[in-house]
């Protein structure tokens, strides 16, 4: 038998046919998608990767081939040789794009067979992710995810051509190195030759980057995976992709200027979207207060507005407590509240009580007063001037929470963003993008006891600030700026430091001795001494990026081989564990 692929070469991707091919022969390679048994004719969905095309086997025409064909079964591998016809009238598929047509098949080669697929490759609903993830290499032939990843590549390709267009050298940097703090604990690799000795997996390329700007490169980019040892969620992976990039002798705005450009140029040659520049910015603490988040969802309104002065002395003792004992009392205002019931405002309170408020009181304005539980401990002048700063009119529904400015904040950040997907107020479809400026470089950790970076801790301080950073460590400003994209965070950087001084102050600031600082980044420090230029930067994670761009749900959509919640992968088994013999190569012993 003669190898069919030596003598015949594939024509066209399945999905590419339309009418313009009508009468032509075609050489096609794929997957059985669907069979279908007509009577004797047979139709087969032959699916590849560019779609699917409908190919017919009839006993009258497909003679020396139909016998075969009824071997066919789902996710046979074949390749069909054929005549392309126009589908008889009323028999076209409108949903298909390639749904005019069909291939008349005389030859047909049946590549390879396949056991039944542990889940059919279309209507996905019911299967368990877990089957899928297993199985992924049947999952990856599914269009919905081949069509993320094939978004992925071209957004890769798009981000090196504007890259290279602006200057940008990519350097690759290395994954066996020390540790790079990004706040969250390092995967280790064991050294075999330096027995007792660990390299870290990079949380970050972020001192290589910054170690490349000491050595002249000017303009350095790379699209680089990134370890970080954290708790997972829907946006979150074990090991993730970023586009890191740092340049030096520029400031703040070249930076966000540039990095618009870049989005712009991403969304209009891989989706078609026309983005208005320049994005809207927003003041971390205005961030914090009117969206209860750093990373604020700006595609409604539901902002949370500060109620504690107004009723800081009221007679509703339990609104009156909070406040007196340092708490804060802030409120959220929906309009046409009708469609909360009670009920709903019931389960609400549930919803708070996750982000540990003690409880949820609500009023809905009428013509006359409020309707409210807590209506009657008000009087009549706070009830007006709740309704003037909320900018309540008659319909619209309050809901408040008393607690501490923490609880109170995390309770309607993410009521607001529940309201927003319960009440469809999000419209479909928008892309709202916000630059986030004006961090506080360090944030108080209540679990640590001590000052941690908010962002990392090479990123620099306002220089006028730079005095506060032994006194007063919270009031210090950052240099530092996140871009945040439907209330996802999808980028993050700053200006960093170039004075081995003030480098060293910030580790002191941090709780670092002089030793640990050396011992940890000594190498920072030394560089530090030999003409490092004035150089900040940013990165991008691709995966939120991709995820945000295809609408997926997860992360887990736009990545080929991910991990699962709990940092494993079910294709592989990883991770799994290992012979004696290795272990004892690299003089390791398991404690438990
Ligand atoms: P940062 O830690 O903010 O900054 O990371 C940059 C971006 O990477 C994405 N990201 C993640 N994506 C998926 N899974 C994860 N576990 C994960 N962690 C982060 C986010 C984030 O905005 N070195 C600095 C950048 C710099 O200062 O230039 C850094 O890594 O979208
Ligand atoms: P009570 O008098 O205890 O029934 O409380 C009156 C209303 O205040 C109820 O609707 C409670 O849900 C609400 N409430 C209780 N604690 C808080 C709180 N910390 N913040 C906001 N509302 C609260």
């Amino acid at each position: 038998m003669t190898d069919f692929l030596t003598v015949q070469k594939r024509t066209q991707y399945c999905g590419d046919l339309d009418a313009s091919h009508a009468g032509a022969e075609v050489v096609l390679m794929g997957w059985a998608h669907r069979r279908r048994d007509h009577g004797g004719v047979i139709f087969v969905d032959l699916r590849d990767r560019e779609g699917i095309v409908q190919v017919v086997f009839n006993p009258a025409t497909s003679v020396a081939c139909h016998a075969e064909a009824e071997r066919i079964r789902s996710e046979f591998v074949l390749a069909v040789r054929g005549t392309v016809r126009m589908r008889p009238e009323g028999m076209e598929n409108p949903d298909l794009r390639t749904g005019a047509i069909e291939v008349m098949v005389h030859e047909l080669e049946i590549l390879n067979e396949s056991k039944t697929p542990p889940f059919m490759l279309d209507g996905l609903s019911d299967i368990s992710e877990n089957v899928r993830l297993k199985y992924r290499y049947l999952d990856l032939r599914r269009p919905e995810i081949q069509k993320n990843l094939i978004l992925r590549s071209r957004v890769a390709a798009a981000t090196r051509d504007y890259l290279h267009g602006s200057g940008f050298i990519e350097i690759e940097t290395p994954f066996l190195t020390k540790s790079t703090p990004e706040g969250a604990r390092d995967y280790l690799v064991p050294s075999r030759v330096n027995p007792g000795m660990f390299y870290a997996l990079p949380q970050s390329p972020q001192i290589f980057k910054q170690l490349l700007m000491v050595s002249g490169f000017d303009r350095y980019f790379q699209i680089v995976k990134c370890f970080r040892d954290e708790d997972l969620r829907a946006d979150r992976q074990p090991e993730f992709t970023q586009i890191d990039l740092e340049m030096s002798f520029i400031t703040e705005e070249d930076i966000i200027r540039l990095m618009e450009g870049m989005i712009a140029h991403l969304f209009k040659t891989c989706l078609g979207r026309e983005l208005t520049l320049p994005f809207p910015r927003i003041a971390y603490q205005d961030a914090m207060d009117r969206y209860g988040k750093d990373n604020p969802d700006i595609r409604f309104g539901l902002e949370i507005r500060d109620l504690t002065g107004i009723l800081k002395c009221t007679g509703f003792k339990l609104f009156a407590e909070i406040a007196a004992g340092g708490g804060v009392i802030k409120a959220i205002r929906v309009d046409d509240g009708e469609a909360l019931s009670r009920k709903d405002l019931d389960d609400l309170k549930d919803f708070v009580a996750q982000y540990g408020a003690k409880g949820l009181a609500w009023a809905r304005v009428t013509a006359t007063g409020w309707t409210s539980p807590i209506f009657k401990f008000l009087t009549p002048e706070e009830v007006s001037a709740i309704n003037r700063t909320m900018e309540a009119g008659e319909g619209d529904v309050i809901l408040f929470v008393a607690d501490s400015p923490t609880v109170a904040r995390d309770a309607l950040g993410n009521l607001r963003i529940q309201l927003a997907k319960k009440l469809n107020r999000i419209t479909p479809g928008l892309l709202a993008f916000t630059w986030v400026t004006s961090f506080p470089l360090f944030d108080y950790s209540e679990t640590e006891k001590r000052f941690v970076a908010t962002h990392h801790p090479f990123t620099s301080p306002v220089l006028s600030d730079v005095p506060l950073i032994a006194t007063d460590p919270g009031k210090v400003r950052a240099r530092a700026y996140d871009l945040v994209l439907n209330g996802s965070e999808i980028g993050g950087g700053s200006i960093r430091i170039h004075r081995k001084e003030v480098q060293q102050m910030i580790f002191k600031a941090l709780g670092l001795s002089d030793d640990d600082a050396r011992s940890k980044f000594g190498f920072l420090l030394d560089a530090l001494e030999y003409g490092t230029p004035p150089h900040g930067g940013i990165a991008f994670g691709l995966d939120r990026l991709i995820m945000l761009m295809t609408g997926a749900e997860s992360i887990r959509d736009v990545i080929a081989f991910p991990k699962t919640q709990k940092a494993t992968c079910l294709l592989t088994d990883a991770p799994s564990p290992v012979a004696l013999q290795q272990l004892m190569e690299l003089s390791l012993k398991i404690a438990t």
